[in-house]
């Protein structure tokens, strides 16, 4: 069976990525019948057009969407990151971002006590990031802008069935783990109404999965224990704007933002999911051949999983497995390309 997937890679280091993570997919034996999209800051600042409504449309016909990174520093703040990022999430009803963290990778010299310190605890954790509502769905407005009393207001919203459908996804993904555990994090104490919902909302659908355990952090105590002890969590579930943060904070606590991948699904597959590195376009290093693509790379082993290639999925980890071992990690010095085609000769 062959998959129609949609490229977009967008800026920067963008396209070098998610280059290397088609190669890898090929040599893993897929079968993919791939359509390139040119979105994102530099089609933005060539025509003026973010995602025209014909686009969307002809997305939603794909089996999944592989994207590299959008948004450069001539575009003002949030014309992509609303216009393309955030539209076709909420367009296509990708309503839970999955980001899972491993680390140290299975095989790796940081793998041992040697590698990591005393202090360091493996990381085994999914982060389950609500990803239609909350702070970023646009709720608010300005009264008065630009003058002295100027008001801007930016609220969050949380439906019962948004955040009831993401804790349900939670506790089904917890209990295909060994571990069977689920963690809400929210600052309830203080978002006393958003708060609120998504405890009675987690309490109830913890009620009906009694075989998976379960505990609630606050979202600072929760960064302090990503920090000082990440091998508590087994599954989080969280909001959208926790998510975002805590997961960059994920990243850097297992391996780095090259190593992060992420998942933006729907789940009901009423529309085609969108697989992404968590990392940006990186203007910083473009053009340098030095970006890591293994965050694209396990990115697509997600979008594979999501296709039913479980067993293509799981060779592609192992593989980027067998490459960060055979790294330095500390003095990275393999190029874009050569990560990409070590990765691909292993698969
Ligand atoms: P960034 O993730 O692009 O870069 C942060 C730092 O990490 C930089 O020093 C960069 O060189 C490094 N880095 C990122 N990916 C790397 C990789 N694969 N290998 C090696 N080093 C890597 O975040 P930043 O600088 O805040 O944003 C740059 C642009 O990307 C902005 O326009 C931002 O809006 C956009 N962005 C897009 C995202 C997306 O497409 N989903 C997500 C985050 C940012
Ligand atoms: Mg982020």
């Amino acid at each position: 069976m062959t998959h129609r997937i949609a490229v977009i890679g967008g800026d920067g280091i963008g396209p070098e990525v998610v280059a290397q993570a088609l190669t890898v997919v090929r040599a893993a034996g897929v079968a993919i019948d791939t359509t390139d999209f040119d979105l994102g800051g530099a089609r933005y600042l060539r025509d003026g057009t973010v995602l025209p409504a014909e686009t969307l449309d002809e997305l939603r016909g794909f089996d999944a969407i592989l994207l590299g990174a959008v948004g450069t520093p001539e575009v003002p703040p949030g014309v992509i990151e609303r216009g393309l990022l955030l539209e076709m999430r909420f367009a296509l009803d990708q309503y839970v971002n999955l980001r899972p963290f491993v680390w140290p990778l299975p095989g790796t010299d940081a793998g041992t006590d040697a590698g990591r310190g005393s202090a360091a605890r493996a990381v085994d954790m999914v982060v389950v990031r609500e990803n239609t509502e909350g702070s970023y769905a646009g709720e608010g407005g300005f009264l008065r802008r630009g003058t002295p009393h100027e008001i801007a207001t930016q609220g969050s919203v949380n439906t019962r069935m948004g955040v009831e459908r993401c804790i349900r996804f939670a506790f089904e993904l917890a209990r295909s783990r060994p571990r069977r555990h689920v963690t809400l994090v929210h600052k309830t104490n203080v978002l006393t109404f958003a708060g609120d919902l998504w405890q009675r909302a987690f309490d109830a659908v913890a009620a009906e999965h009694p075989d998976v355990g379960t505990a609630y952090n606050h979202v600072d105590a929760a960064c302090i224990h990503f920090v000082q002890d990440p091998g508590r969590f087994d599954v989080v579930v969280t909001d959208n704007l926790f998510g975002d943060i805590l997961t960059d904070l994920g990243g850097a606590v297992s391996g780095g933002i090259g190593f992060a991948a992420s998942g933006n699904l729907n789940p009901a597959r009423t529309g085609p999911s969108m697989f992404e590195p968590v990392h940006g376009s990186a203007p910083d290093i473009a053009g340098t051949g030095t970006a890591n693509p293994t965050a694209a790379i396990l990115s697509a082993a997600m979008m594979l999983d999501f296709l039913g290639e479980a067993d293509a999925a799981s060779r592609i980890r192992a593989a980027c497995e067998k490459v960060a071992a055979s790294t330095d990690a500390s003095a990275p010095g393999l190029s874009t390309a050569e990560v990409g085609a070590r990765v691909a000769d292993l698969v």
